[in-house]
This record gives C-alpha cells, structure tokens and sequence, in this order.
C-alpha cells in the first residue's frame, strides 16, 4: 500500500468514525470545564465518544486519563487522539476502587419508544423513555469503582428530570453539589460533583 493510499484510508476512517461518534458540543465543553477543576488521581471518562473531554484533562491537568465507550469507532477515535480507551458497557470491566476521578455525559434525551431508531447516534443521546436509562445503572455501579475520597462528574439536563437525578444520587450514597451550570433555549445543563455522603 503507498503511503498516499493509506492517509486516504485514514480519512475515509475519520469521515465514517465522525458520523457514527458524538463529536464535541455544549454539554463536553461543560464536562470538560467542570473536569479540568475537580479531577485528581486516576481519571476515567465514562462514554468518551470523541475522546475530546479526556484529551483536555489529561493535557490541562497531566493525569492519567482513561476513556471507555460501548461504541467501538468511539473507542478508535478516542485512540487517534491519544486517549486509552476500551470498549465497554458502562463500569463492568473496572475493578473496586480503580479511579479517584470518574466522569459521564450520558445519553440523557428522553425517547418515545416507538421513536428508537437503532443506530450509534442513538446510543449517543437516547436516555430511554425516562432519559435516565444509562444514568440508573451508572450511579448504582459508580461507587464500586470509585476510591474512598473519589469525585463522581455527571452532567444532567434539565430534560431528564433533574430532582428525579438527585434522588438517584441520594439513593446511590452520594451528595451532590454543582460545579458548572449553563442555560440554553431548551435546557439548563449541570455538571454535579458527586460524593460520598
Ligand atoms: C452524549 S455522548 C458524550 C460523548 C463525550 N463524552 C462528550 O462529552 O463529547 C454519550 C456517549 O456515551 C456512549 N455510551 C452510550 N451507552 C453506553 C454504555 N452502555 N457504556 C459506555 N458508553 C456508552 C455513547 O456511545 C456516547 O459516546
């Protein structure tokens, strides 16, 4: 293969990752910004996508920063960036008290069942029918992985029900405070420190 036909490959790759990957938005910047504060220790970034978020913690900071997403271009393309990361579905590959610093922007849009539409975009930003299909499972999961005196950065829409996501926060153990808040025409975007209570 010449060198010219390989760089084309790796551009058709970006331009099929960039379709079917979460590219950088509001909601990153905040997490980014809420992280860029509050990280320490051993730092994973739940659902990387892009791996955007990551790269700027693991540049602005210099810690050691690691992605996971289910979608597997996700993965690749957190990779083209720099960031180690892995496929998997939520925590599940994580061992107990493995990171100080855990960080997500979940999927959180509320979605009509009948609506779904099946593909990686989907995973992206389809919450269920509650927008807190992933957030469920994740605050229940988090605090195995997470060290003693970790900090747990989640970002919630106002769309998903944000009492309903501090009475999840609650039953998970945890408190929260807001780090960053920022209000568009149709949501207010948080990003909550959570920790033990
Ligand atoms: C809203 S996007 C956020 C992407 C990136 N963190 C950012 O802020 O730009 C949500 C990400 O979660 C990933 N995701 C969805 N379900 C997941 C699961 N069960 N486990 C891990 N990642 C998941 C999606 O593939 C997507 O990359």
């Amino acid at each position: 293969m010449t060198g010219d036909a390989s760089e084309s490959d790796l551009a058709a790759r970006r331009g099929l990752d960039d379709a079917v990957v979460y590219q950088p938005a509001e909601d990153s910047g905040l997490l980014a910004e809420a992280a860029v504060a509050e990280a320490h220790g051993r730092v994973l970034e739940v659902g990387t996508g892009s791996g955007w978020v990551a790269a700027r913690v693991g540049s602005e900071r210099d810690l050691d920063v690691v992605g996971s997403d289910l979608n597997p271009h996700a993965a690749r393309q957190a990779r083209d960036r720099g960031v180690e990361a892995a496929v998997a579905d939520l925590l599940s590959p994580f061992r107990v008290d493995a990171f100080d610093t855990v960080c997500f922007n979940p999927p959180y849009l509320p979605t009509d069942p009948d609506n779904e539409w099946g593909d990686w975009m989907e995973h992206a930003l389809s919450g269920g029918e509650s927008g807190r299909a992933l957030i469920e499972p994740f605050l229940a999961d988090v605090g195995r992985v997470l060290a003693p005196d970790g900090v747990v950065l989640l970002l919630v829409s106002s769309l998903t029900g944000y009492d309903e996501v501090l009475d999840l926060i609650d039953e998970a153990g945890f408190a929260a405070d807001p780090v960053v808040e920022e209000s568009f025409p149709f949501e207010t975007l948080t990003v909550l420190a959570l920790r033990r209570a």
